[in-house]
């Protein structure tokens, strides 16, 4: 009798978690379901872009561009159990994949940050946590495992910059990601239209109100009372926006945290190297999901040309209309470390809390550990030594 010499696949594939959850297995589907179920001001502001929306239909469609040129009976994978894992940063991830920063979350599900904290860690994935969460830096860290990183949006008063960073290292992040496309938040006429919500509401501060620099400008502490509180959301409104920042705010960064500086928001190659030479490890080609400037061009377009600039150099990630595994390959074999999933685990969070959460990121890693056997990658380096695309034909 012929006996078999394969080695058991080490992580054997199995779907029936996902399948059974009774939730819709697409991110088109996770999106219908929430719109139906979510309330109209917060579905608005997940779903919604800027102005004309044009850069948030083009970033899903920019994938439709592309096509998987794949090889038969080809590559070293010989268990339909293709090795995901990858360190990024110093950060090892089980697959190549982290939760976007997402602002606000009290909107979406009480508690929403701790949650995706949680259901990321547990997958080995990595989680980005926001400036503008709705819980602070020191709730969420110990919920989110050994892979998460704090997002910044450096505020008009470098002390307080200092303090969140120091706070986010404390905390446990591995990295800090710059957030750089919004010295102000752009023109958003879904969200203001349905009432959507805003961080003049007070939501989305946590990590302000909390903070001791912050506290420090203001005359009574914010929980004193609705007109301390007020004063607090005025000072706020006073330090978010910051047009001021330049690639040289990096080497204060630098000053401030041993942690692998990120930048996201970049889509020019000039301003790739220009915030690699003042210290970036890594760069996120993104354009904040159509949701800063309408019109701007897709982050996989502009995801080549960062590659080809700074990609020797530092680790260039992928955000922005990422929805499946051959997504995530795409972006992959186009030079990309890793890529960051946004709205479709927000959806999942609306639906069904830290499940809803773990189920978007299982739809995700089933496809691309799926489709990484089918298209011979044994592991995540091989997709970019190995897998060909083509320009669709118009
Ligand atoms: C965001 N994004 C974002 N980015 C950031 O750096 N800090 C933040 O606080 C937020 N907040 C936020 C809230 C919501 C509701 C959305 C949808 C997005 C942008 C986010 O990190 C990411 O760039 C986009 O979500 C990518 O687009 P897709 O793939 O989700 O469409």
């Amino acid at each position: 009798m012929l006996q078999s010499t394969r080695k058991p696949a080490a992580k054997p594939f199995r779907s029936d978690e996902t399948t059974d959850s009774g939730l819709p297995l697409t991110a088109a589907g996770l999106e219908e379901r929430a719109r139906q179920l979510m309330a109209d001001g917060a579905y608005a502001f997940v779903a919604g872009g800027a102005s004309a929306e044009r850069t948030l239909r083009c970033n899903v469609e920019a994938f439709e561009r592309y096509r998987i040129v794949p090889r038969i009976w080809h590559g070293a994978v010989d268990s339909g159990a293709p090795e995901t894992a990858v360190t990024v940063l110093g950060t090892a991830l089980a697959a190549p994949v982290l939760a976007a920063p997402i602002g606000m979350q009290e909107l979406i599900f009480d508690g929403g940050e701790l949650l995706v904290g949680a259901a990321t860690a547990d997958l080995g994935i990595g989680s980005v946590l926001s400036t503008c969460a709705s819980s602070t830096i020191e709730s969420v860290g110990p919920e989110s495992g050994a892979s998460w990183w704090f997002q910044l949006y450096w505020p008009a008063d470098d002390d307080l910059a200092r303090s969140l960073v120091e706070r986010a290292e404390r905390a446990g992040a591995k990295a800090i990601m710059v957030t750089a496309d919004t010295p102000g938040i752009g023109w958003r006429p879904r969200a203001l239209a349905a009432g959507g919500p805003s961080l003049l509401s007070g939501r989305g501060l946590a990590n302000y109100l909390s903070d001791p620099v912050f506290r420090s400008r203001l005359a009574e502490p914010p929980e004193s009372g609705e007109a301390a509180m007020q004063a607090a959301i005025e000072l706020w409104e006073g330090i978010f926006g910051n047009h001021a920042v330049r690639p040289d705010h990096l080497k204060r960064l630098r000053g401030w945290t041993g942690l692998p500086i990120v930048v996201k928001g970049v889509l020019h190659p000039d301003d790739a190297r220009a915030v690699v030479a003042a210290g970036a490890s890594g760069v996120v080609v993104s354009n904040h999901g159509g949701r800063q400037i309408d019109g701007a061009v897709t982050a996989l377009q502009a995801l080549p040309r960062i590659v080809k600039a700074v990609g020797e150099r530092a680790d260039v990630l992928f955000d922005s209309g990422v929805r499946t595994g051959s997504d995530v390959i795409i972006a992959l074999a186009l030079g990309a470390k890793a890529v960051l999933y946004g709205r479709p685990w927000v959806y999942g969070l609306a639906l069904a809390g830290r499940a809803g959460v773990a189920h978007a990121f299982r739809l995700l890693l089933e496809d691309l550990r799926i489709t990484m056997g089918l298209v011979g990658a044994a592991n995540v380096a091989e997709i970019a030594e190995s897998v060909e695309l083509v320009r669709a034909e118009p």
